[in-house]
């Protein structure tokens, strides 16, 4: 009943609350062999990492991860995995309590604190408990052992909107996405996206944001007819994302504007015998497997709900009453929902790897 774990073969249960002692995962189903050391899980989360950046929390958690099981050093030298459960774990190291006292009783506006109090009538007022963000960071980590076990695939993310600013797109470049601090890859739109953010947090409020995620590498054939579509769970799975609030593949919404002439991707065959789709309207798509086109996915996360901006709300008692968040916040969650929105493609993208492999050899 508690739906904590995600996949089939390839099976991730995360655990932990934004204040507790610690954050984890499990990973089970990975298979043996495949190496797998800490620096290869530490760099994704470093990228996710709260406080690179005055557009990001400053929360200052170093997010140092150790993997207590599943590995062995083999009779190479090389540390692999052993086809056992591989656990992970985080130490929550700055957690700050009192940031949260005074709304220890009152619900954020846009955020859990009123659904889990109706449905569990316990409520760990901790930055957000177990709906804090805080547990994306085992999906990053859980993201990086499942990109370890696919062969050739790449998965890059990059934020192509904040508020109404979007990138252009003819200048996208993916080498740029790292260069500066909102995973841009224009870098013409750094400065509008600087100045904008800056304006929004000295007012105390937040912005939204637009990410896209490409899978570069996917074969054709990978994706469960009928109810285990490739589409279906990966949107299934980004929408299980903090804050997410839309997702499209492909043309995704602006599908509904197009004619059957200019959605319909046409193939022709390569120098290399095999078929060349001259389009990618479908997302690299069709009937829920996979094209062997660019596998595309966008989702849209809402402004970060705590705000210093006072908001009416109740409390838990019954009262209206008013609420100002303090505490440390990002003024656009979406920013580091890039990192995790890879993560969710690389999780759904080795699930159906090995499911692939397992039904088709
Ligand atoms: C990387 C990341 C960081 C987040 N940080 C915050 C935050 O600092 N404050 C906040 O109110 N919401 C934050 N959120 C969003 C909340 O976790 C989310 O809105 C809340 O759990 C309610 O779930 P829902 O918005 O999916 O309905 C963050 C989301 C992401 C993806």
């Amino acid at each position: 009943m508690s739906h904590n774990t995600l996949g089939r073969l390839f099976r991730v249960t995360t655990w932990g609350e934004s204040h507790g002692i610690a954050i984890g995962c499990v990973v089970d189903g990975c298979p043996p062999g495949v190496p797998l050391q800490e620096g290869d899980i530490q760099a994704f989360l470093d990228r996710r990492r709260p406080g690179r950046s005055r557009f990001t929390s400053q929360r200052r958690e170093p997010d140092v991860v150790r993997i207590l099981s599943g590995v062995f050093v083999d009779d190479g030298g090389r540390q692999v995995t052993t086809g056992t459960p591989i656990c992970l774990l985080i130490d929550n190291v700055d957690q700050k309590e009192k940031d949260y006292a005074a709304i220890k009783d009152k619900f954020r506006p846009g955020h859990a604190d009123y659904t889990y109090w109706a449905k569990y009538g316990v409520r760990d007022y901790r930055g957000g408990g177990r709906a804090s963000a805080r547990e994306t960071a085992m999906r990053v980590a859980a993201g990086a052992v499942a990109r370890k076990l696919m062969p050739n695939v790449s998965i890059r993310g990059a934020l192509v909107q904040i508020g109404r600013h979007r990138i252009d797109r003819g200048r996208w470049s993916w080498g740029e996405v790292d260069n500066n601090p909102f995973f841009a890859p224009d870098p013409g739109v750094v400065k509008t996206w600087t100045d904008y953010l800056d304006a929004v947090r000295k007012a105390g409020s937040s912005v939204g944001a637009v990410i896209e995620v490409v899978a570069e590498g996917v074969p054709p054939g990978w994706g469960a007819p009928i109810y285990g579509k490739l589409d279906q769970e990966l949107a299934a799975a980004m929408m299980s994302i903090n804050a997410v609030k839309g997702v499209e593949i492909g043309a995704g919404m602006a599908a509904a504007e197009l004619h059957g002439e200019a959605n319909a991707d046409e193939i022709r065959i390569g120098n290399d015998g095999k078929p060349v789709f001259l389009s990618n309207a479908a997302g690299g798509i069709l009937g829920g497997i996979s094209t062997g086109q660019p596998v595309v996915v966008r989702f849209a996360v809402k402004p970060t709900s705590s705000i210093l901006t006072p908001r009416r709300t109740i409390d838990r008692f019954g009262n209206e009453t008013e609420i100002t968040t303090k505490g440390r916040h990002d003024p656009c969650v979406g920013i580091r929902a890039v990192p995790v929105g890879e993560a969710m493609m690389a999780i759904v993208l080795a699930d159906h790897y090995l499911r692939h492999r397992a039904q088709i050899g």
